[in-house]
């Protein structure tokens, strides 16, 4: 490693760091991370702190998981890469195609189409789903529902479905035949509805209402997650998503669950849909398929949706899509240990119960501080504070209080 000061005078000198201002980084240069163990990270001073985020919610089972490194390690010795394009596989992507189909099976979901992570897999679920109207013979289904708040990654098709502006504006104009509902969000929504199963009907009525008005026969698909993260971490009332399948079956509009981060345990179900008991037409996941130590993902497709394509004999059904990184050996083999360790540490009841715990610790941090506005939680560990100038009437906190914040912490 080059010495501290080398790393504190060229920090963000000569890189761009991402969802940041390069004028910011270069102003509050950021903690440079040097080691992490367990679940806890190292900065260059030697600062160590619980990482609560868990990297960007993909460490979920901490910085020092043996098994997953000897995999990686292992794999690196037999096969570093090779492609899986037509004509040529690997041993561990069928292997783990396999664990999956048993993983999701809950779900319903049957089949993988492996990516280089969560904005990889939500374009390529937005894709396959135009795909699947088409090889059925409805080519005008080609536009797609989402979610004000929702967060589905920057390609032009995720970042076309996002729902923040902050996403967005810099990028316009995104991809036509975009539409948004409001999100099921009681702490903020248009209607001034702060009871959430209220609320949800009123934003299952904004959807209904949203297909009435573009027309069911031009819309391919729906996209959602199952608890909101990155929009601010919203879990929606446990009517919402089972209500958003069933008009989407009435309507047959496909639904594509953006599993990216509820998958695997997080929620404290093992997907974020079985949570809410709702089988989805295709599943997002990335992040902690490998707990972050390689970049992955996976789309998992419904059994009905796979055998739409698979019997098509037309040549509409040929895929027209992938990743040099598609089914990456290396990747493959952090997954199937992954996989492994998340299982035998039933992470699904230890994040329930931790998630439990924070968010009862964070209701009694509300009462003694006025600056909370709302605190988010009650699903594993997707927690927030959302923080406010006035409780009254819910004004953002001056720019520099989250960093303020965060700085004290640290
Ligand atoms: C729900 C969701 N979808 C997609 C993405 C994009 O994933 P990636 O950053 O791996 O491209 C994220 C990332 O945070 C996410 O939270």
């Amino acid at each position: 490693m080059k010495d501290e000061n080398f790393l504190k005078a060229n920090n963000a000198r000569s890189l761009w760091h991402p969802m940041t201002a390069p004028s910011d980084s270069l102003k509050n240069p950021p903690a440079i991370i040097t080691s992490a163990s367990g679940v806890r990270i190292k900065d260059v001073d030697g600062h160590e702190v619980v990482d609560a985020v868990g990297g960007l919610w993909n460490v979920n089972l901490g910085y020092s998981c043996q098994p997953i490194k000897d995999a990686i390690a292992a794999q690196l010795d037999a096969l570093p890469y090779y492609s899986i394009f037509r004509g040529t596989s690997n041993d561990k992507v069928i292997e783990l195609a396999e664990e999956l189909r048993d993983f999701f099976a809950p779900d319903g979901l049957t089949r993988a189409f492996y990516t280089s992570g969560g904005s990889d897999s939500v374009e390529t679920a937005l894709r396959l789903a135009r795909q699947y109207h088409k090889i059925k013979g409805e080519p005008g289904r080609i536009k797609y529902l989402s979610l004000k708040k929702g967060y589905h990654g920057t390609h032009f098709g995720g970042a076309s479905v996002n729902g923040n502006a902050n996403f967005r504006t810099p990028y316009e104009p995104l991809l036509p035949g975009c539409h948004h509902i409001p999100a099921p969000f009681p702490y903020r929504n248009p209607f001034n509805e702060s009871d959430p199963a209220k609320l949800a009907q009123l934003c299952l009525q904004a959807l209904e209402d949203e297909i009435a008005f573009q027309g069911a026969g031009t819309i391919a698909a729906f996209i959602m997650e199952p608890v909101l993260g990155a929009g601010g971490v919203i879990p929606p009332h446990e009517s919402f998503m089972p209500g958003v399948a069933a008009i989407c079956r009435k309507n047959g509009i496909l639904l594509i669950a953006d599993e990216v981060i509820t998958a695997f345990g997080r929620t404290g179900a093992w997907t974020g849909s079985r949570l809410w008991g709702v089988q989805p037409d295709f599943s997002c996941t990335a992040k902690a398929i490998t707990n972050a130590y390689f970049p992955f993902g996976a789309v998992m497709i419904a059994e009905s949706v796979a055998e739409v394509f698979e019997k098509d004999e037309s040549g509409k059904a040929a895929i027209g899509h992938g990743y040099t990184y598609s089914g990456h050996p290396v990747g493959a083999a952090a997954a199937l240990a992954t996989l492994a360790e998340t299982k035998r540490l039933n992470v699904k009841d230890n994040a329930a119960a931790r998630g439990k715990q924070l968010f009862d610790g964070l209701k009694a941090l509300k009462d003694k501080y006025s600056a909370i506005g709302d605190v988010r939680g009650g699903h594993g560990l997707m927690l927030a504070i959302e923080m406010v100038s006035d409780r009254a009437t819910k004004a953002a906190p001056d720019k520099a209080m989250p960093g303020r914040v965060q700085k004290v912490a640290l």
